[in-house]
């Protein structure tokens, strides 16, 4: 027992260094410290990596390969990080992932294509009853792993423990995730004054703000060709914005809202950083979203924004390449984007921006460690009710049903929530997407454990959500194009009792469930319960 805090801090370190390590938990027995029964294709390595990460050990498997252990001596929970080893296949190979519990599949993670930046997929499931535990990956040549492959003493669902904010008062400025309006996916460059107060107007007039939507955000666009005044100052477009952003600000504050505003390093020129923070405190900025940035810029930005003295949110954006969610939050960070652009489509399996919502979910998943009170993943704007209307490449937009399930993913997965839409001017069913409260109290949950994928098998996905007040949030979704039955009991879930359901999209009471939820649920569908336990 008194193990426990040095271990859990030495997970803490892990993460700080890069280096994935499970949490310790008593009892715990890593999968790779026990005989298998049978190994075909089961190759040595020295080294775990999926992804951008290196984990501290691992099953290390062939693409083809079945790995055999005997587990009826526990009854607790198999977990692990499934994915392509990084380096070991080459570009579009294809693999499957899955693990057999006495000849039954209980996981199945479908095929999945090889790309650099694919990140591990939560494998979890339980062990009770189970004699052997089959790991099977099949496809292509290459190398893959099961990283962290361990049994777990108990049946629940493990999640890390929340890493604290490193600094507790700049942790303040964002204990949940932010929500409010970026004008990029619906506007591009064609933003101006008018625009921006006709926004703000909306957010009050359309009840998005008692909602929680407070930061209006703009993005690239607002900007003077010259980016800066002959005082080396950020300037605004005269043309777009005659009366200047301090007059802008004052009509958003004044309507009880908060300003955002968008710049790159290019812009402000790195050993200017001073300038434009002063300039932007000037401006009486809340939020800062700082584009095409590296941890030494961004570092700088930040520094020079706390030195200009205005409480400012700091979202540092560099599509993920160079792994923020491992050292923004210490130079300051509130949130950070984990991916490239997320266009107006469900799923896209390329590994060039931008990408669908389906994959950003994914990567939101592999990245759940990152997230709490304090400090964000950023899985990128809402698509909601774009309707292919965006520069973004779109061919047509997503359906209403994936922007209802791009709600459900990005609340269960604690993003920030920024609208990306024409509020203006959008459908009604788009706006009660958007403002589903039951829903966006899910993202909004004080405790800010991310979902993940308790159980996978093929189409059928079930992601977890637990809740400060010991209730559960549980999105059963389709990935598939045909309405399947979609089934979670409690022993898949980990969970023990009786609870009360309550349906968040249909605003329903579903009654008492006693050990499993199932449900008929149309492709690319979420549907998005909350679980009261019954005491
Ligand atoms: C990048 C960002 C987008 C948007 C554009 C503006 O692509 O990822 O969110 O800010 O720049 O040019």
């Amino acid at each position: 027992m008194k193990t426990q805090p040095v271990l859990s801090s030495l997970s803490v370190l892990f993460a700080l260094t890069g280096i994935h390590s499970a949490r310790a938990v008593e009892g715990m027995v890593y999968v790779d410290g026990l005989r298998p029964l049978s190994a075909n294709g089961w190759t040595e390595a020295d080294e775990i990596n999926i992804g951008y990460h290196r984990y501290e050990r691992g099953v290390a498997v062939d693409g083809n390969s079945e790995v055999e252990y005997a587990v009826s001596r526990f009854d607790g929970r198999f977990e692990a990080w499934a994915g392509f080893h990084k380096g070991g296949a080459r570009k579009g190979a294809k693999l499957t992932f899955k693990v057999l519990a006495d000849g039954k599949t209980v996981y199945d993670s479908g095929v999945v294509k090889f790309h650099a930046k694919n990140l591990a997929m939560k494998v979890s499931v339980p062990l009770d009853g189970v004699k052997r535990l089959r790991l099977v990956v099949t496809g292509d040549e290459g190398r893959a792993d099961w990283a962290e492959a361990r049994i777990l003493p108990e049946n629940r669902v493990y999640f890390e423990p929340r890493i604290p904010a490193s600094d507790p008062e700049v942790g303040k400025l964002a204990m949940t995730p932010m929500m409010g309006v970026n004008t990029w996916n619906a506007f591009g460059r064609s933003i101006n004054e008018k625009l921006i107060r006709e926004l703000a107007d909306c957010l009050v007039d359309k009840g998005l703000r008692d909602l929680g939507y407070r930061y209006l955000c703009l993005d690239d666009g607002y900007q003077h060709k010259s980016l800066r005044d002959e005082n080396g100052r950020p300037r605004w477009d005269e043309r777009k914005f005659p009366s200047g952003m301090k007059a802008l600000a004052d009509y958003i504050h004044s309507k009880g809202l908060k300003f955002g505003m968008y710049s790159r390093p290019k812009w402000v020129k790195e050993g200017n950083e001073d300038k434009a923070a002063g300039t932007f405190a000037g401006w009486e900025i809340d939020f800062l979203k700082y584009d095409f940035s590296n941890p030494r810029n961004i570092k700088a930005m930040i520094e020079a924004t706390r030195r200009a003295g205005r409480p400012v949110l700091f979202n540092a954006c560099e599509w993920g390449k160079r792994q923020p969610w491992e050292w923004a939050e210490r130079h300051g960070a509130q949130s950070w984007r984990i991916t490239y652009d997320v266009m107006d489509v469900w799923y896209s399996d390329g590994d060039q921006n931008p990408v669908g919502i389906l994959r950003s979910a994914y990567q939101g998943e592999a990245l759940g460690r990152y997230s709490g009170p304090g400090h964000w993943n950023d899985l990128d704007m809402l698509v909601i009710g774009l309707k292919g209307k965006t520069h973004l490449p779109g061919r047509g937009g997503a359906t209403d049903e994936d922007y209802r399930s791009q709600m459900s993913l990005w609340c269960l997965l604690a993003s920030p929530l920024a609208i990306g839409g024409d509020i203006r001017n959008m459908s009604e069913e788009n706006l009660a997407i958007l403002t589903n409260e039951e829903v966006i109290a899910i993202d909004q949950d004080p405790l800010g454990v991310p979902a993940c994928r308790a159980k996978k098998i093929r189409e059928q996905e079930v992601w977890l959500r637990p809740l400060a007040n010991g209730e559960y949030a549980v999105g059963l979704l389709n990935v598939g194009g045909e309405t399947i039955r979609v089934s979670a009991t409690w022993r898949e879930l980990g969970l023990r009792g009786s609870f009360r359901a309550r349906d968040l999209w249909a605003h329903k009471e579903l009654g008492r469930f006693d050990g499993k939820l199932e449900f008929d649920v149309r492709p690319h569908e979420t549907r998005l319960v909350r679980l009261k336990p019954v005491r």
